[in-house]
């Protein structure tokens, strides 16, 4: 992510950083208006606080768990975190969030390889964020690179592909300007003053609200449950072959490291191999730490069944196929950890393994309202299928600029995002007008495929551009 430098289309950078344009100020000819949304929140505040390390994970396999989150969270903290999680005014081109790659359905990781950034896909698969208040300090992202969860949620923010909060006072202009964050802030810090340390603060205690203590391997560990005798050949399997890196035989997180840790090496020892070939160039933590090339965080596997793809760069589409690799695939690494040629367990146990792998499924937190997006209406939208929306794009072909002109009576939120013919991302926009004007002298020549969504309708064009 943070390797990636955006396409810069000069001509568009200046429409859509343009600050001049307000979400009451739409242009007549509609280049770019913001949603005019705001949150919907509970009169009191959702519960985040925390009530300490569940007991029944205290013992670990790695001695007793002294972990202390990071940040206090305190309800109205973490509900102004929600907020700004969900919140497209604070990117740069108003149309990108947290959310966006980090989905509560997938336990915050996205359902595809690499996610729509800006202006480029990103360079790794998005992580999921549940217990990662437990492991601050362990280390972040896949290559472990950032060491503190506070400091790490700025760079996504800052990240020019990622939210874009390139301009930190025009944002919070707009933020003061909206009904809700000065009321929030004032909440939750006790004066309306918004800063990038609160911004982050907030952000900070919303994810470490996120634990998956529910699971069924929580309820066999409380004496509430039963595992079935596959998830019970599967633990031990698990605890064998697997344990030794996706700790801690109890809670699965990421050992708890308690030490200080400003000193980046201190997180080594949770970095690994395991026996992937290495591809797209990706050596991990030997970006920051050249004896470490080849090495990689082991997630958390605290609902892994959801947050597919799988691996840094999401190789593996499904549990099937991290248990093909795990299980024969895999290749000399250089570290020993997992053996070449993979632990050939067969396919019985790797099928005990999966069983088991999925007792650490958490449903309450992918459904939990107060980890969900407060600009979605409380009212759950009967799934629909998608329906052809009316559309045209004139002129076509074009070498200058174009007009999008699609059906909007009544002014909703519409996507237009832009790809090349080899499907890689050009240009994500978004309008509450029927019509979008877009410059496209500095594309190059070729096809284009727009894709216009508005609502649950969805139109496919192709513009030529010579
Ligand atoms: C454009 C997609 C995208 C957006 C937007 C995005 N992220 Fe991420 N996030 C990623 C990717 C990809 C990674 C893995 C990066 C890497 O390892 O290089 C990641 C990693 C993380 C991690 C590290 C998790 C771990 O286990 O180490 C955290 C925390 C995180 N993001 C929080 C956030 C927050 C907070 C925001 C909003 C301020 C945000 N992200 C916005 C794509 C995104
Ligand atoms: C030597 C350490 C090691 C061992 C042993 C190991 N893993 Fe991993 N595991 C890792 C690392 C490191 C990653 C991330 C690798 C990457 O993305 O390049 C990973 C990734 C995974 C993932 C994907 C995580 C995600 O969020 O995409 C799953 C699932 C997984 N391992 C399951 C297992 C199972 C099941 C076993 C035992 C059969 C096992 N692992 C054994 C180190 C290990």
């Amino acid at each position: 992510m943070r390797f990636l430098l955006p396409i810069a289309i000069l001509a568009f950078c200046t429409i859509f950083f343009s600050s001049s344009i307000t979400k009451n100020q739409v242009a007549k000819n509609a280049l770019v208006v913001v949603g005019d949304e705001v949150p919907t929140l509970p009169d009191s505040p959702y519960d985040y606080e925390n009530d300490g390390f569940p007991e029944h994970l205290l013992m670990t396999n790695w001695g007793e768990n002294d972990s202390t989150i990071l940040d206090v969270v305190t309800n109205d903290g973490a509900t102004l975190g929600r907020v700004l999680f969900y919140d497209e005014i604070l990117s740069a081109n108003e149309n990108i969030s947290c959310a966006t790659c980090h989905k509560q359905e997938r336990s915050f990781a996205d359902d595809t390889r690499f996610s729509e950034g800006v202006n480029v896909d990103t360079r790794r698969n998005s992580m999921q964020l549940n217990d990662l208040g437990w492991t601050n300090r362990a280390g972040f992202f896949w290559d472990m690179s950032q060491h503190d969860l506070k400091d790490m949620v700025r760079l996504p923010l800052q990240d020019e592909n990622e939210i874009g909060l390139t301009d930190l006072e025009g944002v919070i202009n707009r933020m003061i300007a909206t009904d809700y964050y000065p009321e929030l802030f004032e909440k939750a810090f006790g004066s309306s003053t918004i800063s990038m340390d609160r911004i982050q603060m907030a952000l900070t205690q919303f994810i470490s609200a996120m634990t998956t203590f529910n699971t069924k391997f929580d309820q066999v560990q409380r004496g509430d449950a039963f595992f079935t005798a596959a998830e019970e050949t599967g633990f031990h399997i698990f605890e064998e072959a697997c344990g030794m890196c996706h700790t801690d035989g109890q809670s699965f997180m990421l050992p708890i490291f308690n030490g200080n840790t400003n000193d980046a090496l201190n997180s080594t020892p949770f970095l690994f191999a395991n026996g992937l070939p290495i591809e797209n160039n990706d050596i991990g933590a030997g970006e920051w730490s050249p004896e470490h090339e080849g090495l990689f965080k082991a997630p958390t596997l605290r609902n892994i069944e959801k947050t597919g793809p799988y691996m840094h760069d999401g190789r593996f589409e499904n549990l099937e196929d991290v248990m093909k690799h795990y299980n024969e695939d895999a290749v000399e690494d250089g570290w020993g950890g997992v053996p070449a040629g993979g632990f050939q367990f067969g396919d019985e146990e790797s099928d005990a393994i999966i069983a088991f792998l999925k007792t650490l499924s958490d449903d309450t937190f992918t459904t939990d309202v107060k980890f969900s997006n407060p600009f979605e209406s409380g009212v759950v939208d009967v799934e629909k299928p998608n329906q052809e929306l009316t559309t045209s794009v004139y002129p076509n072909p074009t070498n200058s600029w174009t007009a999008i002109y699609f059906e909007n009576p009544s002014g909703r939120k519409a996507e237009i995002v832009v790809r090349n013919i080899q499907g890689q991302l050009i240009r994500k926009m978004s309008t509450n007008n029927s019509q979008l004007n877009i410059e496209v002298s500095q594309w190059g020549a070729g096809t284009y495929i727009l894709t216009i969504k508005v609502g649950n309708l969805i139109s496919e064009q192709k513009l030529s551009v010579n």
